[in-house]
């Protein structure tokens, strides 16, 4: 196996540091980046703009399906999102998307549709994925499998921090409601529910900083390759 063709899922709950970590080991290891939670975000905000209900299913499963959804990375290492041609990074994080994403995302068409793309992004190989069901579903062969967990606490008091330096003047505790009612929709859904795969790594990353988790999983990957190479 050549470097440049493992494929990682990162799997786990919101605020586990998924994002940020993926995004940094795709970058180390010089592979594609895809954020699965983006492509749902972006059907809930069509969606929206559309009027269409977040539990209508044919019409989402439709919509998604006429949807053209292509990741850029720009210069600056930042990673775009665009929709039908346009730039909806920001707007797939406001508080109405968040809102409706774990609805929208739960309807088993919708599913197949953002799956099959995500299968056919992922098919040359050289890519971390992360979303809820990278390891179950999406790429169960991937060669290595990460969940990321930390306790509710910490992981609202990330995303407070991230939110409040984007002018947010909620509290922690709004957070953590928001985080937990997300988490067990998510978990408790009957499609592709938010759960490791029995083959992943667990790494709870509340008292790991960034670096560390980052680090973890490139020496994970390290040994993969080494052992490829036996
Ligand atoms: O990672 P995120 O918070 O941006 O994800 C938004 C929502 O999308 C989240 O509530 C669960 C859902 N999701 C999913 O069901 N499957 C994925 N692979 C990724 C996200």
């Amino acid at each position: 196996m050549k470097k440049n063709k493992i494929t990682i899922a990162i799997d786990g709950p919101a605020g586990s540091g998924k994002s940020t970590v993926a995004k940094r080991v795709a970058e180390a290891l010089g592979l594609l980046y895809l954020d699965t939670g983006a492509m749902y975000r972006a059907v809930t905000l069509k969606a929206l703009q559309a009027g269409i209900s977040p539990t209508d299913g044919e019409k989402l499963a439709a919509l998604a399906a006429e949807t053209d959804l292509s990741f850029v990375r720009a210069v600056d290492g930042t990673y775009h999102l665009f929709m039908d041609g346009q730039d909806v990074s920001g707007e797939i994080r406001s508080a109405p998307v968040t809102m409706n994403v774990s609805a929208v995302s739960a309807i088993p068409k919708v599913r197949e549709v953002l799956v099959k793309q995500q299968q056919a992004i992922a098919r040359p190989g050289g890519v971390v994925m992360d979303g809820r069901d990278i390891g179950t579903v999406v790429l169960p062969q991937a060669d290595l499998k990460i969940f990321l967990t930390a306790s509710l606490e910490e992981r609202a008091r990330r995303r407070w921090l991230e939110l409040k330096a984007n002018g947010f003047s909620g509290t922690q505790e709004e957070i953590a409601v928001d985080l937990e009612r997300r988490d067990a929709f998510d978990a408790g859904r009957a499609v592709s529910p938010l759960k490791p795969a029995p083959d992943s790594i667990i790494i709870d990353t509340s008292m790991l900083g960034i670096e560390e988790v980052v680090g973890r999983i490139l020496t994970l990957a390290s040994s993969f390759f080494s052992r490829q190479e036996d």
